[in-house]
């Protein structure tokens, strides 16, 4: 069985679109556990009410980034973890996380990477600036995390048409919208076809 961790820190709503369609039987996975860093996060509530279980943990509680990690590391051992899906998680992957689960860590960019990535580039920040540069087409990135902020080989994106949106708002709105088929797309393919990662390309094993 594939046991998925998942690590948020917002309101979750990928997250829940992820646990729909394992519960609706279309991502052949459980959700092991859950991790955050913010005892206040939605996504804390939803994980609790469906009894899964669940951890509040931040880098600050740690003298080091190893520490943080070895840390994650022993709750993810815990569960059996052999996929961690980052859906809204604001704190960077401790390097020895990302060791230990080679091309085994998604995460969700709600923008056409690499275009609109980077270090602070994360929620509304990333529709602004993309309002602001008058891109007509946005949309959503997963890919493979690495150590790098955001510039993991690519597993899947979807285009969003924007030319009418008035607003930063309305453009995060659509995104958000393309985001929660994405990201369910995208798990049940990394889950069910062979891939191998060459550079930045992920090659899927087509039948
Ligand atoms: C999403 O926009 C995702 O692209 C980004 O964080 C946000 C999480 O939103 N990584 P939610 O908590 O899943 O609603």
């Amino acid at each position: 069985m594939n046991n998925i961790a998942v690590f948020a820190s917002g309101t979750g709503t990928n997250f829940k679109a992820i646990f729909r369609n394992i519960q609706a039987g279309t991502i052949p996975a459980q959700i092991c556990c859950f991790i955050t860093n913010r005892p206040q996060a939605g996504a804390l509530a939803f994980a609790q009410e469906h009894h899964i279980p669940s951890y509040v943990i931040s880098p600050a509680e740690f003298e080091s980034e190893e520490e943080f990690g070895d840390a994650l590391l022993r709750i993810l051992r815990k569960h059996d973890t052999n996929w961690i899906v980052l859906a809204g998680f604001l704190k960077k992957i401790p390097d020895n996380v990302v060791e230990a689960f080679p091309n085994r860590i998604l995460n969700i960019h709600p923008a056409l990477l690499p275009a609109f990535g980077g270090k602070g580039m994360y929620g509304m920040h990333v529709h602004r600036a993309v309002f602001r540069s008058g891109a007509r087409v946005s949309g959503a990135t997963i890919h493979l995390v690495n150590q790098e902020y955001d510039a993991g080989p690519i597993v899947m994106q979807q285009a969003v048409d924007i030319a009418d949106c008035r607003s930063p708002e309305e453009i995060a709105a659509r995104v958000l919208e393309v985001e929660h088929q994405l990201y369910s797309r995208a798990l049940q393919k990394v889950l069910t076809t062979p891939f191998r990662v060459e550079g930045r390309r992920v090659i899927f094993q087509e039948p």
